[in-house]
């Protein structure tokens, strides 16, 4: 099945914009390989927009010789080579957003060429979208343009939360669908993209998944969406919302200049395993108090339940307490359940408790469980 779990891997944009190249995208597999990435799932290795030639040639779409002199197929088995997966770009309009040729009226035919050149993943932007143009059909067409082809490519849709995508995106055949408008490397965005979505990823579930964009994380202000950029303790937050709230995880750093502190937060076995549970069910909100505190819970396998508090407050606001009663997770005392709970963040085993749980968390600061449930002998 494509996309049974939320897709992992790397992009190019956040960080590179129209600045790609083949050795650009093949250190980024080494990287991703050597530095451990690939064998936490991070597998699919996406070049974004601006790899084409600015014109089609014979109608169609031409890797750029100076950007990738050998071309895309020798790119996809070099990428193949690592046990990784290749990913590509295209949009659903008459050019894509940096105004390269795109694939409104050529989507059967560029979906053919992707498949020929050994494509994983199409990412499938929204720009210059005609106006007369039905924008559900067009995704859907490129969708029945993949199957077509008969090779499985992840179809990774991004028109930016508009017309409502959780509920079409799936029934027309995304895996994935972009809800919301581009991420910026600052605490803000990320932070405004979560709260957009705390009550729209019910529907996250195998087959298609809410992209709430690429990860900032580790990208300090550098690169194509760099604004001043965040604190490790935001940067940590960002991920854990992303995970924990079963966004695709595409990492949009320069893997090569990413710092231990970071690494570490993308390397966070805890909040990869939740975002990655084989049961595969969505989070649920347990409660919330305005825009600064969030607290979040999900059904795990193996009779684990995770429970994630976020403090969104600025920097120079309060440490918030933050607590859940285990009645809100439909564990009444009379029960008899325990719950064993470890840290996903940092491993600590905090011990058994048996009605609810409290702590204090500081500014942007999250802190994310995993409880085993303890049943009566
Ligand atoms: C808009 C998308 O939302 C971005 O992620 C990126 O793909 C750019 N377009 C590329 O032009």
């Amino acid at each position: 099945m494509i996309a049974k779990k939320p897709p992992m891997g790397w992009n190019s944009w956040n960080t590179f914009g129209d600045k790609i190249n083949e050795q650009l995208i093949k250190e980024m597999a080494d990287r991703i390989v050597e530095d451990g990435y690939r064998d936490l799932g991070y597998e699919y290795i996406i070049i974004d927009d601006c790899w084409s030639l600015r014109e089609r040639v014979d109608g169609k779409l031409v890797a750029d010789p100076a950007l990738f002199p050998n071309g895309m197929k020798a790119l996809a088995d070099y990428i193949h080579s690592k046990g990784l997966k290749f990913g590509m770009y295209s949009c659903a309009g008459t050019k894509t957003c940096a105004g390269y040729p795109s694939s409104y009226g050529h989507e059967f035919s560029d979906a053919k060429q992707f498949a020929e050149w050994d494509v994983d993943y199409l990412k499938y932007d929204f720009c210059n979208f005609p106006v007369s143009g039905d924008a559900k059909n067009a995704y859907l067409t490129m969708a029945m343009a993949l199957r077509s082809t008969g090779r499985d490519i992840l179809f990774a849709a991004c028109n930016w939360g508009m017309y409502d995508p959780s509920g079409w995106m799936r029934s027309h055949g995304a895996h994935s669908y972009r809800s919301t408008g581009d991420i910026f490397d600052g605490p803000k965005s990320y932070k405004d993209l979560f709260i957009s979505q705390v009550e729209n990823v019910e529907n996250n579930a195998p087959g298609c998944w809410n992209d709430m964009d690429m990860l900032i994380v580790g990208m300090h202000g550098n690169g194509n969406v760099g604004i001043g950029g965040c604190s490790d303790l935001q940067y940590l937050q960002h991920f854990a919302m992303w995970a924990f709230l079963g966004s695709p995880l595409i990492i949009g750093a320069d893997l090569r200049k990413l710092d231990e502190a970071n690494k570490k937060i993308l390397f966070c076995k805890g909040l990869i395993e939740i975002n990655q549970d084989e049961e595969c069910r969505p989070p649920f909100l347990v409660d919330h108090d305005d825009t600064r505190k969030y607290t979040f819970a999900k059904l795990l396998s193996g009779n684990r339940i995770a429970i994630a508090f976020f403090n969104l407050a600025a920097e120079d606001q309060w440490t918030q307490n933050v607590g859940i009663c285990f009645d809100d997770l439909g564990i009444h005392s009379e029960s008899g359940i325990r719950l064993q709970l470890t840290d996903a963040i940092t491993g600590e085993d905090l011990g058994i408790y048996e009605d609810s749980y409290a702590t204090k968390i500081a500014p942007d600061e999250s802190k994310v469980i995993i409880a085993q449930l303890i049943f009566p002998e």
